[in-house]
């Protein structure tokens, strides 16, 4: 029998390349998302897989809960767990509607979060090593003014998934955070970021999803891709907080 993996935001962007690196490894797929058109063209390039795809909005409270429900009736069983789904909105953060920065609170954080703790005990019950993958970015690691809320949700996601890889030491489950930079996905125009300095260099979907998908496979913790990501990130740790915020909102900038 296949192992599975379930995989959000695997619609567009890093979300369909995982998905495609999970695939080419034999995985079957729950597929989650808004766009169904885009998750059904799966079932065509890989036709041998079973490929379940669940149309969800999970911003709306309940969503994973729905989700979970969802894979139980449907007998699937998950190996592997990527909580990818995720969006950013620049501006000032008393200009940008609080509705949509509630959505995105809903969508980074408490989706992400509610999906881990439904799956975590049959992950733990796989036969198989288990996995979760959970997308953060290198916003995680400093404050970003003009993308205020964006930031602090990644900041959330790499603190909760380390300190949830620990608690899960010694387990058959890994947990892995992704810290991508800059990529070229929807994201930047959905953010409304592609012309700000903080794109200039950005990676290619592909090469992000492989360094994730290898890291997740070796279990290592937390992944930054690119090098000059990570000398960005290695250098906030030791920088003031007050100067990282401004080096953020200057990247944030007009290129
Ligand atoms: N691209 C970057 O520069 C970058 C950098 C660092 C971190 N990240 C993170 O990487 C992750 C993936 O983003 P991406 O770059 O691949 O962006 P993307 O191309 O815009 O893809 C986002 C995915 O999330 C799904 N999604 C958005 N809102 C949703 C909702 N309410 N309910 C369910 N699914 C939803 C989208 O599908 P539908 O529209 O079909 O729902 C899409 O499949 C995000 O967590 C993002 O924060 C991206």
């Amino acid at each position: 029998m296949n192992k599975t993996a379930l995989i959000t935001g695997a619609s567009a962007g890093l979300g369909y390349e995982f998905a495609n690196r999970f695939a080419e490894d034999g995985y079957d797929l729950v597929l989650v998302a808004r766009n169904k058109a885009k998750m059904e063209e799966m079932k065509k390039r890989f036709p041998n897989l079973n490929i379940t795809v669940i149309t969800k909005d999970l911003s709306n409270p309940g969503a994973a809960r729905e989700v979970y429900e969802e894979v139980k009736a449907a007998g699937i069983k998950v190996d592997a767990l990527v909580n990818n789904a995720g969006f950013g909105l620049m501006g000032k953060f008393e200009e940008l509607d609080i509705v949509k920065q509630s959505e995105m609170i809903s969508l980074n954080i408490t989706a992400l979060t509610e999906l881990t703790h439904y799956f975590l005990p049959e992950l733990k019950e796989s036969p198989n090593r288990a996995r979760i993958l959970n997308v953060a970015s290198t916003a995680a690691f400093q404050p970003g003014p003009m993308m205020a809320v964006y930031y602090a949700t990644k900041a959330y996601v790499l603190s909760f998934s380390e300190a949830l890889a620990e608690e899960l030491a010694g387990t058959s489950v890994t947990v892995t955070t992704l810290c991508p930079g800059a990529t070229k996905t929807n994201f930047a125009s959905v953010a409304n970021v592609e012309k700000t300095k903080m794109f200039s260099g950005a990676m290619s979907p592909q090469e992000v999803a492989k360094q994730g998908y290898q890291a997740l496979m070796s279990g290592k913790r937390v992944v930054i891709t690119g090098s000059t990501n990570k000398v960005g990130a290695y250098a906030a740790k030791f920088l003031p907080r007050s100067l990282a915020a401004k080096i953020a909102k200057y990247v944030a900038k007009e290129a």
